[in-house]
């Protein structure tokens, strides 16, 4: 009896082995999903997220006041340190011990979606996904002007890119309430639109090239109630057109 009962310890500690190597081979790199492949390319920091964990908080991929005088410290350190990792331990609660630990937060994002009795699933997994991207559509002395392809396509859907930061900006006044404002990509062309609350692109069949956060939380420590002006300011001083040309197919 006692040879059959080592018999068996010995079996399953030799099939554990395998599955712990599995378990950590398909733990998460919490990066942007695999239509936005470029932005691996740009930062191989957010590939760090490989982790015993489900889904990591990504880096930021720059300094908590390298966007000032434009966004403070103060708000970084609210919206990337307190906002965006609240999404982040919230998804890992809702998918913890459950087969989601197993997938990719763009997986996760496209199955709730469908399913409303998800929606909170969905909500915190698409923040997740909608800030990681938000934080590189910013950069240190932004702004400027796009060039090469993505300057040909604005010019071709908008007719010049002042044209297109007009529409842009008057997309993100008037989503009502909480929301984002996306430059996306459909079916070749380039499009803009808005989202409420934790809605994205990739549920509607769009591939995101830029956004803007309009929730309160991206701008209300530093312009109050000035929505407008935050968003000026985005598309004039903060807005990285190499990542937004990087996301074109
Ligand atoms: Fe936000």
């Amino acid at each position: 009896m006692k040879k059959f009962i080592w018999t068996k310890i010995l079996f399953f500690s030799s099939t554990l082995v395998p599955l712990n190597i599995y378990a950590l081979n398909n733990s998460h790199d919490l990066n942007l999903p695999k239509q936005q492949s470029s932005v691996k390319n740009q930062s191989t920091e957010m590939l760090k997220g490989v982790v015993s964990m489900p889904f990591e908080l990504p880096p930021l991929p720059y300094a908590m006041n390298a966007l000032e005088p434009h966004v403070s410290q103060k708000t970084l350190e609210f919206h990337y340190g307190k906002h965006h990792q609240t999404y982040v331990t919230n998804l890992n609660n809702l998918t913890k011990d459950t087969p989601l630990a197993q997938k990719k937060l763009e997986e996760i994002i496209l199955e709730s979606a469908k399913d409303p009795a998800k929606a909170g699933l969905f909500n915190n997994a698409a923040q997740v996904w909608n800030h990681t991207f938000f934080w590189h559509c910013m950069k240190p002395q932004g702004g400027g002007l796009p060039t090469d392809k993505l300057a040909d396509k604005i010019n071709q859907a908008f007719g010049s890119v002042d044209v297109f930061k007009q529409k842009f900006k008057e997309a993100a006044l008037a989503q009502f309430g909480s929301g984002w404002a996306w430059l996306v990509q459909e079916n070749g062309e380039l499009k803009i639109t808005k989202t409420a609350n934790a809605d994205l692109p990739m549920a509607h069949g769009q591939k995101a090239i830029l956004t803007c956060d309009v929730w309160e939380h991206a701008y209300y420590l530093d312009y109050q109630n000035r929505r407008a002006d935050f968003v000026q300011v985005f598309l004039d001083n903060l807005v990285n057109w190499e990542f937004a040309a990087s996301n074109l197919d």
